[in-house]
């Protein structure tokens, strides 16, 4: 069977690492952006953003010239292609409901491709949106400036994106599943088959839904993540206050019952990144117009906008005021492996201290030049971990990189002004480090 060729508009997480998973497989891309800076890096062999093997992948997709990206370029690249996926960012307003506008610029400039193309097209919705976005808005945008029908002259899939970053490659060639979500059965089959005809023997399973369930698969996800997140924080915090408890035996314990699994049960300082915060905000506001207050979300993102100042409160325990101290930073990025800030714990923390007069000082691997960006010359950057705890009055652990993980006693105790650590990923030996520094880590005590 012919590969379809493929157009993808927006070049974020989603949409490169989209991209060059199609082209890795023999697929003909070519992939639309807004922003100069980023197409040129990409056409260079360059991602924009810190991720673990998508440069290896980019080079190679350049080299056998199965991917070109182009500035602003839409019409051109629905025209020259059948299947065209829309990855552009679907950010937070001010009141946590998603900014539609991008998706709004885009679908329309596809639309007008559509106009003047003779043969079907398949759109496929992959940025995250509320329900009833890809069957009212978007659908409505096409055929508008299309004078075409959906179903009928054009096809339109949802299909909503679960990657995580640090692992984005691997989980685009190795998913868990696909949701699919169509209104009709011929974009159904047609996505169907172009997964069919990229995982070949390993497709994974396809759930094939209407679009507004689809759509809600990935806020269910996400929330429900990020829920088990914030219970196991809260039973942490329940812990802390009881002696000779251990939130990580607890965790285990539960996570043994297979209908709970161990996973996203590791306790903390919280999530962050640019799902998670995002989603939930975004499905309360849309559980509210739809007139249902969801306590539990409500509840979820407030324990989780609380729990960096977690890390504080345990700080103050050791030294009540703050003023003039000299406080390490260890780790920035909202998770290890990516160079990502948004929503990072790492900010919540920063900005406390600051406001209680501590002196920072930080390292992290990848993170420093978009750390830099927020808190310019308020902090100090160290360029490794142990520079970062030099004569330092205490530090935080905030982000688990394995270099982090692996720094002994003796590095904090020759190092460091007193050795007090605040480990708020419960990555350090606890027996160990209780024995030999200050040692505080989250829900043990
Ligand atoms: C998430 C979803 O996992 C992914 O499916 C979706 O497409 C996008 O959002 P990502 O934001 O890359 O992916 O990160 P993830 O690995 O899920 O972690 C999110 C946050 O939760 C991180 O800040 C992490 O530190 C935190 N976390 C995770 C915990 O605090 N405890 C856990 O047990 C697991």
């Amino acid at each position: 069977m012919q590969k379809p060729k493929i157009s993808i508009i927006g070049l974020g997480y989603v949409g490169l690492c989209t991209a060059v998973a199609f082209s890795s497989r023999g697929f003909s891309i070519v992939a639309v952006d807004v922003d100069k800076k980023k197409v040129d890096m990409i056409n260079n062999g360059k991602a924009y953003f810190y991720e673990p093997q998508i440069d290896d992948f980019l080079k190679k997709s350049l080299k056998d010239n199965l991917l070109y990206c182009t500035l602003n370029q839409i019409q051109k690249a629905v025209l020259n292609s059948e299947i065209t996926f829309i990855a552009v960012g679907t950010p937070s307003k001010k009141n946590g409901s998603i900014d539609l506008k991008y998706i709004k610029q885009v679908t329309k400039q596809i639309a007008k491709a559509l106009k003047n193309k003779k043969t079907y097209h398949l759109i496929v919705v992959k940025s995250t949106v509320t329900p009833q976005t890809t069957n009212t808005i978007i659908k409505n945008i096409l055929e508008k400036y299309s004078n075409k029908r959906c179903g009928v002259d054009f096809g339109l899939c949802m299909n909503p994106e679960f990657l995580r970053q640090g692992s984005a490659i691997k989980d685009t060639m190795n998913p868990d599943r696909i949701i699919l979500g169509a209104d009709d059965q011929k974009s159904a089959n047609m996505l169907e088959n172009l997964y069919k005809q990229f995982y070949r023997k390993n497709t994974p399973p396809i759930i094939k839904t209407t679009t507004p369930t689809a759509e809600l698969c990935k806020y269910a996800s996400n929330s429900f993540l990020a829920t088990k997140i914030s219970y196991i924080n809260t039973i942490a915090n329940i812990c802390q206050k009881i002696p000779n408890t251990n939130i990580g035996i607890v965790a285990k314990a539960m996570g043994f019952d297979n209908r709970i699994s161990p996973k996203f049960l590791r306790a903390g300082i919280g999530y962050g990144g640019s799902c998670f915060p995002k989603d939930i905000k975004a499905l309360i506001i849309h559980s509210k117009k739809l007139n249902y207050k969801s306590q539990l979300l409500e509840s979820v993102d407030k324990i989780n906008i609380n729990q960096p100042l977690k890390a504080i409160e345990l700080l103050q325990t050791q030294i009540k005021d703050l003023k003039q101290k000299q406080i390490a930073i260890l780790g920035l990025s909202f998770k290890p492996n990516t160079d990502d800030m948004r929503e990072a714990p790492s900010i919540i923390i920063i900005n406390d201290l600051l406001e209680k007069g501590a002196k920072i000082t930080v390292y992290d691997p990848k993170a420093t030049t978009n750390a830099k960006k927020i808190f310019v010359d308020k902090i100090q950057y160290a360029k490794s971990p142990i520079e970062c705890i030099k004569n330092k009055d205490a530090c935080i652990i905030v982000t688990e990189w394995s270099e982090i993980k692996k720094l002994k006693t003796q590095d904090f105790k020759k190092n460091m002004k007193t050795p007090i650590i605040i480990d708020g990923r419960r990555i350090l030996d606890f027996q160990e480090f209780k024995k030999e520094t200050t040692y505080i880590t989250i829900g043990q005590s």
